[in-house]
């Protein structure tokens, strides 16, 4: 029992934050794949809470809202993260090191791509109520994930 119970704790610590720090993506590092791969590996696993086109759940919002969400989010990055200083100023702390390259970033497009690579890592980055699991996925699966995402625009 005691065993099993460590195994689930340790399985946790990959799905979810809070078992220290992951690291952030390296902004340059961030590319936009292919949006066909994207759409296969949401249709695989992003419908356990989201629905893509008319299948999977609504746990989360549907994509098209998801990405909205997200759009908003991003561009109103200032805000958020001066709301988390006055708020939850060891949130801010913790994730400063996804928060600051976000915030020097100027170019809507290019943060609105860190964004969602942030996002998709550490779904919690910029909002500590987020109740969104984090997914294991490979930079390869991320960059085609965010290209998808971007056209559902
Ligand atoms: C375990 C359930 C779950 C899975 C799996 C999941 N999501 Fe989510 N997602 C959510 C929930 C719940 C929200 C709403 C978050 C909130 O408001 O607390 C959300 C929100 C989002 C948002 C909007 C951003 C925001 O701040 O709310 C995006 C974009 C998103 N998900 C993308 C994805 C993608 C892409 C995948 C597949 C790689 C995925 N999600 C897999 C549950 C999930």
């Amino acid at each position: 029992m005691r065993r099993l119970a460590l195994h689930f704790a340790f399985a946790c610590c990959g799905l979810v934050t809070g078992c220290g720090e992951s690291a952030p993506p390296d902004p340059a590092q961030v590319v936009v794949g292919r949006a066909e791969n994207g759409l296969k590996f949401a249709r695989q696993r992003c419908v356990i809470c989201h629905k893509v086109g008319d299948r999977g759940a609504n746990l989360g919002p549907a994509m098209p809202d998801a990405v909205k969400k997200a759009i908003d989010r991003s561009a109103r990055l200032e805000e958020i993260v001066a709301e988390l200083e006055r708020t939850r100023p060891e949130h801010r702390e913790t994730k400063r090191a996804k928060l600051d390259p976000l915030l020097a970033e100027t170019d809507p497009e290019r943060r609105l791509q860190l964004w969602l690579a942030t996002y998709l890592a550490d779904p919690k980055f910029e909002n500590p109520a987020n109740q969104m699991a984090v997914l294991p996925m490979t930079e390869l699966e991320r960059a085609d994930l965010i290209a998808w995402l971007l056209s559902l625009r």
